[in-house]
């Protein structure tokens, strides 16, 4: 596959919005949170809070991913959200963008990122996905979400 990883554009959100939906990983709710960042993003051109990049293979939409400045820290970034096309995983496109947003987010002077997720079984291929970008459980609270769902905090010091 020839990839490229390129900043967010105005033509990615339906692609996006397909896949975030198609991966069966996220509720309603949470495709509607993920594009109202996508929107914040593209509307708004000069914010700081938000950046966004796409995998594509030519004209395909592949996988995005959107990290942002944890707000009031000095050099923590957020990991919001990585999506990669279902028909598509297990191809090492997520290894590319969180990569990407890696050497973007040192080149920025960050130094730690971030990502939240679940300790559902659902969620444990997710987890093997930070473990092998070389992230590690940085803080767990159990019952997090609800009874039996623990908040795994993972993170990497770049
Ligand atoms: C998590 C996700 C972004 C990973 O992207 P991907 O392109 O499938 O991952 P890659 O092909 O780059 O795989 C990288 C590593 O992740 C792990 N991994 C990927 N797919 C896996 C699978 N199906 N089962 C187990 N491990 C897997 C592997 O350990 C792989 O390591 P390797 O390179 O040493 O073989 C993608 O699976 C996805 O979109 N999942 C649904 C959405 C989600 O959970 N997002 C995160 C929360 S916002």
């Amino acid at each position: 596959m020839s990839i490229t990883i390129r900043k967010f554009e105005h033509s990615d959100k339906e692609p996006v919005r397909n896949l975030l939906v198609h991966t069966e990983s996220f509720t309603e709710a949470e495709v509607d949170v993920a594009i109202e960042l996508v929107d914040l993003f593209l509307n708004n051109p000069n914010q700081k809070d938000y950046d966004l990049y796409t995998a594509v293979e030519g004209n395909e939409v592949l996988g995005y991913i959107c990290i942002g400045p944890t707000p009031l820290t000095e050099g923590t970034y957020d990991l919001y959200w990585i999506a990669v096309s279902p028909v598509t995983q297990g191809k090492g496109v997520g290894k590319q963008l969180i990569k990407y947003a890696e050497e973007t987010v040192k080149i920025n002077n960050g130094r730690l990122l971030v990502a939240e997720t679940s300790s559902q079984p659902k969620y444990q291929k997710t987890c093997d996905f930070y473990v092998s970008a070389g992230y590690e459980i940085l803080s767990r609270i159990k019952e997090y979400y609800k009874v039996g769902d623990d908040l795994l905090v993972y993170g990497k010091y770049l």
